[in-house]
């Protein structure tokens, strides 16, 4: 055994077993490369060895590329030599595989002649989702053993599979036992050899990819089928190519065509930005004054206050993990509402086959409904969900300070309001905390976890760890009105309002931001959202747009118009009577009609963000800049493909948008008025990176 390498080498019988041993991932970078070459060509020479298994060592077989050295000089040998070496080797080489084989570390397992794994391990070929694509031969290899129509599925959707499909599908050859991986694999690469079974290349196998040949078509129908998820992105595109590439080119030619297309990708804005966010998504765990040792509170049952849609979409978080729910409000009907609404988002997705009927009853067996707050007394955290009224909250929390055992955190679902002054009504402000989720809690990927001026450490990193138990991305923020998220959308609501009175088109507004890629403009957003959040007839002043868009009763798309108007599909469509409306305001308030280039409307919705953002950081209501892109990503579909607000930013250059931010404060006043930190990042020729 020899372990100054990252490959321990040990002989089982004439088996040698070679194993990887690249804490924390198996990442194959220059050095695990060189010691992976060095150990096959070792046992390859020994001519005691007829077998060679290769397995990770740690926690997984290999997480692939490391993806640190992207856009680095290559040292050693490189990743697609390195496998084409593999499978060259004169000897059965087996891939054993536990935990992940993702990216390059499942490209190695193909290069192999046969791949063991046991039922837990995950494979997977996610490279699309950092902006590139499988460029050790998966495309040319995946394909070839899985047939065109699996590997567009793998490699375009980029999500892993669990061993049992991947055998299924004739990508695992054996399945083991979890608890005797390295001994069933060594014990097949026995046999394979005492069989002498010729060895099985993936190159050469050429009947799966016939239906690629035999069916041209159904890679364009892929194409429409995906359209819309794949909209913005490069990278889908090249990976689609690749496969038909596979498909209709010999092998070494479809190798030479991944590279170039792999390449270009590599080199690309779109993948700095996406490898950016993969690494920006892992930093948000990290928090300063909350060292990864603190003890966290055990959070095993969970209370929440208000069956609405936000109530319910939080109590489902916790149900699909497996933790029981007890969930209250003051009227039975508004339970049986929220309840019915819980149990039919269930049922739908069974339905979709995404959820077996059975876990619906298991999941809805966990939930406890109540209209006794008192129900809570023995819960180890309780989410607030209430409507937005400080008063109603402080109410709130000063009961539950009363109710809830001693060390329960309290937390709040608030999207703008002062976390200070809610804990200010308990008597153990150090427990409480905010928790804001973004609608559809059940489904958006972001957690606002707010911490206020005297919330506890541990209480942060508790309400840290049970946003990831749950699934979310949790990112630390700061209390300010409508904290990082919200706060940088009440920015481009302004701004987009403003162009409107000036004559812009709400949907030439929309179209610039979706074709920027978003999902969708703020007047389209607004119209889904409901445009009376907020508005009530009684305290209506018919003074903005929405004012009398309201009093219309044009809500949105639920009262089938809002700015847009809207069929019984819900497809919208420009409407006069808003053009009408906007003209009646714009006159009353005397703003001068002028026309925004498609350049204009985005630099005014978007800048200010950007701004707002550097005054979030000036005043350390983020930990860090890429923090703050995840939220956008995250919370509102900022395109992950341009890396989030702040990392864009620095794409442009801050010189620039500080230049372009003085234009507008000289025609529009103080709303542009740059931040301090903006421009002195600026003026030393720096990025938020560089913070
Ligand atoms: N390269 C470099 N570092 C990596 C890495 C990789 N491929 N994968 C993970 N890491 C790092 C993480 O950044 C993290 O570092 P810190 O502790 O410093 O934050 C550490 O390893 C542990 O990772 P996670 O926190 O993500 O651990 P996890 O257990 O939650 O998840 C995982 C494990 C599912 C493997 C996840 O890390 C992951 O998805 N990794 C990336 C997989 C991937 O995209 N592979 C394709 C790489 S590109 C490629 O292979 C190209 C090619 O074709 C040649």
């Amino acid at each position: 055994m020899t372990d100054a390498t990252p490959v321990s080498e040990s002989r089982e019988g004439a088996v040698a077993v070679l194993t990887l041993q690249s804490p924390p991932v198996n990442a194959l970078g220059s050095a695990l490369r060189e010691g992976i070459r060095a150990a096959i060509e070792r046992a390859e020479a020994d001519p005691a060895v007829k077998a060679i298994v290769l397995i990770g060592g740690g926690r997984m077989f290999s997480a692939g590329a490391d993806i640190t050295e992207f856009g680095k000089p290559q040292s050693g040998i490189g990743l697609p030599d390195l496998l084409n070496r593999i499978e060259a080797v004169g000897k059965p080489v087996v891939a054993a595989i536990h935990g992940n084989a993702l990216g390059g570390g499942l490209e190695t397992a193909l290069a192999c002649h046969y791949r063991v794994a046991v039922p837990s391990a995950k494979v997977g070929l996610p490279e699309v989702k950092l902006g590139i694509l499988p460029g050790a031969g998966g495309t040319q290899r995946l394909p070839r053993i899985v047939g065109p129509r699996k590997a567009l599925e793998v490699i375009v959707g980029g999500a892993p599979i669990g061993a049992k499909q991947a055998a299924a599908m004739g990508l695992i050859d054996d399945l083991a036992p979890e608890e005797s991986l390295r001994a069933h694999a060594v014990a097949f690469a026995e046999r394979v050899a005492a069989e002498g079974r010729p060895l099985t290349k993936i190159r050469d196998r050429e009947d799966r990819i016939a239906e690629g040949r035999d069916d041209p078509g159904l890679f364009d129908a892929f194409r429409t089928e995906n359209a819309r998820r794949m909209r913005g992105f490069e990278a889908p595109e090249a990976c689609i190519a690749c496969i038909e590439a596979a498909c209709r080119l010999p092998f070494e030619q479809g190798l030479a065509f991944e590279r170039e297309q792999f390449l270009t990708l590599v080199s690309g804005e779109q993948s700095a930005a996406q490898r950016y966010v993969f690494f920006a998504e892992r930093q948000t765990a990290k928090i300063p004054d909350v060292p990864e040792t603190t003890p966290a509170r055990p959070v095993a049952k969970v209370g929440i206050i208000g069956a609405g849609t936000m109530g319910g979409g939080i109590a489902m978080n916790f149900l699909n993990a497996g933790l029981p729910v007890t969930i209250v409000e003051t009227k039975r009907e508004a339970l049986d509402r929220g309840l019915g609404t819980i149990r039919t988002n269930y049922e739908n997705t069974a339905r979709k086959g995404r959820l077996r009927p059975e876990d619906v009853e298991t999941r809805m067996g966990l939930l406890t409904d109540t209209l006794d707050l008192d129900a809570l007394k023995d819960c180890d955290l309780i989410i607030e969900a209430v409507f937005e009224d400080m008063a109603i909250k402080q109410e709130i929390f000063s009961k539950l300070d009363r109710i809830a055992k001693p060390g329960a955190i309290l937390a709040s679902n608030t999207s703008y309001l002062d976390i200070d002054a809610i804990a200010a009504a308990t008597g153990r402000p150090g427990d409480v905390i905010g928790l804001h989720f973004f609608s559809p809690a059940n489904v958006m990927r972001l957690l606002e976890v707010v911490r206020g001026a005297r919330t506890s450490q541990d209480v942060i990193a508790t309400a840290m760890q049970v946003g990831r138990r749950i699934g979310k991305i949790a990112v630390l923020v700061g209390v300010c009105h409508g904290f990082v998220g919200n706060r940088m959308l009440a920015q481009r609501q302004r701004e987009a309002n403003r162009l409107i009175l000036e004559g812009v088109k709400p949907w030439d507004v929309d179209r610039v931001i979706h074709d920027f890629g978003l999902p969708m403009g703020p007047f389209a957003m607004s119209d889904l959202a409901g445009l009376d959040i907020g508005w009530s007839r009684e305290t209506n002043r018919s003074e903005t747009v929405r004012d009398l868009l309201c009093e219309q009763d044009r809500r949105g798309q639920k009262t089938g118009a809002g700015f847009y108007d809207y069929d019984a599909k819900r497809n919208a469509t420009p409407s006069p009577v808003t053009e009408e409306i906007i003209a009646t305001v714009a006159a009353r308030q005397g703003v001068a009609q002028k026309p925004a280039s498609d350049q204009e409307i985005l630099e005014r919705c978007l800048y200010p963000m950007v701004n707002e953002d550097a005054k979030i950081l000036e005043e350390g209501k983020a930990i860090r800049a890429s923090d703050i892109d995840i939220v956008w990503i995250n919370g509102y579909g900022w395109p992950v493909y341009r890396g989030g607000p702040m990392f864009w930013a620095d794409g442009i250059g801050l010189r620039r948008v500080l230049e372009r931010l003085r234009a507008y404060e000289a025609l529009y006043g103080d709303a542009f008025k740059p931040s301090p930190l903006l421009e002195r990042l600026a003026a030393d020729g720096k990025g938020f990176k560089d913070l």
